[in-house]
């Protein structure tokens, strides 16, 4: 019975398919593609292996010493970075830690020990302005829980084989993890919000790994500015003004930028309104911006989840983006090469900001663009642009590769030698490492343009060196300056005499 059911059964449907293929539902079209794989991408300067391990924790190896130094509640981190050695290791026990603690050592190892989830705290309080600036290389800071500071949480200056990881960056100030002028370094694990300028900032480096962070509530949530071989991968980066930004700030020592792959990161709903300082650079950043790449070339977007960022998802552009931001005649302002591969994109552009709206005024419809070229690149790359709301891509091709699984990494195997004195005179990299994470030549950044200083100072180091070491408040618009008197005398001096001769 049950097998003449079946019999019958199978009839029926066999009747019914025939039946529904006369009457006209169209039999699915067969369309054969041509599926020769692409090749995977090449870029110099990467570490590059068979197969993607994108997913593993990374870490660099630097020398220690075997010395270990315990910092317990009411003990001071200073005194121990103070009394170490180079390759020390200084364990800070959970308990509330009110200071600065500046690292000019090599290869000293911070790190929290976490109990039962109470966090060693770094607590500015409002008042401090920095929580902890290293200059040595072969830094590691991890584990800690820094907040209620003004100026910045972890910030390099100069140092390299850099490790920054696992530590929450909450409330402060104006950059949450800064390392500025370093080569090879690691950013990763580290939960960074309510940050007015940058969370994560990579400011004038070269490779670095931005992998495993949350950013949120800032203003520009993941920055690379100005630097080189920057990967910034598998991050979790929502409610900021802007997502992920690569750019060129004009007016910096260190003109170009490239080579950074933003891959595998969600990137959502940043459309938090814009409190940055006014005036300051990324006080322009519309809200509701993805990602923005901003006169930075061969930059790659691919497999991030970008989704209901307001304004628009994926914006290559020039300066035109910058307000008032001063061109800079040895930055070439274009995005060059930009490399869209597949990402997932949905619910883009939903209230685009006034100032996108200007910029696409011609071009806009209701709403933003998943994608937009405001340049039209003719270098530019793209695949299946169809699946996307595009402004400005007409003249991108389709890229010959579809992965860049084959790299790993951009950090460097081996430990990277110091900055040495030879490259750079002690004033060039002071100012380089120190001053320009908020002067620019001739437009604003945090503090006013080099070329405002230079007129006020003209023949004057000496009372650019006594400002730094005990800056007062000047104008209205503008923070007070941290003061620089952990810089000893003659540093600050060649400091400032390197800031009069700056000339662009
Ligand atoms: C964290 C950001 C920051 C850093 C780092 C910084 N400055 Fe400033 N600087 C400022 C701000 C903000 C002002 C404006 C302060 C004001 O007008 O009240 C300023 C103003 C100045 C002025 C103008 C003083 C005047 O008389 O108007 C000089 C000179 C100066 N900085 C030198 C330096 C030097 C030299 C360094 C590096 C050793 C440096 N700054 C590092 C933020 C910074």
């Amino acid at each position: 019975m049950n097998k003449i059911a079946l019999v019958i059964g199978a009839a029926v449907l066999l009747a019914g398919g025939y039946y529904v293929g006369q009457s006209g539902q169209k039999p699915a079209t067969v369309i054969k593609v041509d599926s020769q794989p692409k090749a995977a991408f090449t870029s110099t300067g990467a570490e590059e292996v068979a197969q993607s391990s994108a997913a593993t924790v990374r870490s660099l190896v630097t020398p220690t010493s075997g010395e270990l130094i315990v910092v317990k509640d009411g003990e001071s981190i200073q005194d121990a970075v103070v009394a170490a050695s180079p390759g020390a290791v200084i364990k800070v026990m959970p308990g509330t830690y009110k200071e600065t603690v500046y690292i000019d050592k090599d290869n000293i190892t911070l790190s929290g020990v976490i109990e039962q989830g109470k966090y060693p705290v770094l607590e500015g309080e409002g008042l401090r302005n920095d929580a902890v600036l290293y200059s040595g290389n072969g830094v590691t800071v991890e584990n800690l829980y820094i907040t209620h500071y003004k100026g910045n949480g972890v910030m390099g200056q100069a140092g390299n084989n850099f490790v920054i990881r696992n530590n929450f960056i909450v409330d402060t100030g104006v950059y949450g993890i800064f390392p500025q002028l370093g080569k090879n370094g690691i950013v990763s694990h580290n939960i960074v919000s309510g940050i007015e300028d940058a969370g994560i900032y990579i400011g004038m480096s070269d490779n670095v790994d931005v992998v495993f962070n949350q950013v949120f509530d800032s203003v520009a949530g993941i920055e690379i500015e100005n630097s080189r071989h920057a990967l910034v991968e598998s991050n979790f980066v929502y409610n900021n003004t802007g997502g992920i930004l690569a750019f060129i700030t004009p007016g910096l020592p260190i003109k170009s930028c490239g080579d950074v792959l933003i891959r595998n990161n969600f990137i959502v709903d940043n459309n938090h309104e814009n409190f940055a300082i006014p005036g300051s650079l990324v006080s322009n950043i519309p809200a509701g911006t993805g990602v923005l790449v901003m006169a930075c070339d061969d930059v790659v977007v691919e497999g991030n989840i970008i989704t209901g960022n307001d304004s628009v998802g994926i914006t290559f552009t020039d300066f035109s983006l910058a307000g008032n931001a001063a061109n800079d005649p040895d930055s070439e302002p274009n995005p060059n090469r930009p490399k869209i591969l597949n990402n997932i994109m949905r619910n883009n552009g939903n209230d685009p900001a006034p100032a996108v709206r200007v910029v696409l005024a011609a071009m806009l419809e209701t709403t933003g663009p998943d994608i937009v070229d405001t340049v039209g690149m003719d270098d530019g790359c793209i695949l299946n642009p169809e699946r996307y709301r595009t402004i400005g891509i007409g003249k991108y091709t389709e890229c010959d590769f579809s992965t860049t699984a084959n790299i790993a990494s951009y950090t460097l195997p081996e430990p990277v030698p110091a900055r040495s004195m030879e490259d750079m005179d002690k004033g060039k990299l002071a100012f380089y490492g120190i001053c320009a994470g908020c002067h620019a030549y001739g437009s604003r950044m945090i503090g006013p343009p080099t070329q405002i200083i230079q007129a006020l100072y003209m023949d004057n180091p000496e009372g650019i060196a006594e400002y730094a070491a005990n800056p007062v408040k000047k104008r209205p618009d503008y923070p007070q300056m941290p003061p620089q008197s952990h810089l000893d005398e003659e540093t600050r001096l060649a400091a400032a005499r390197y800031m009069l001769q700056v000339t662009h």
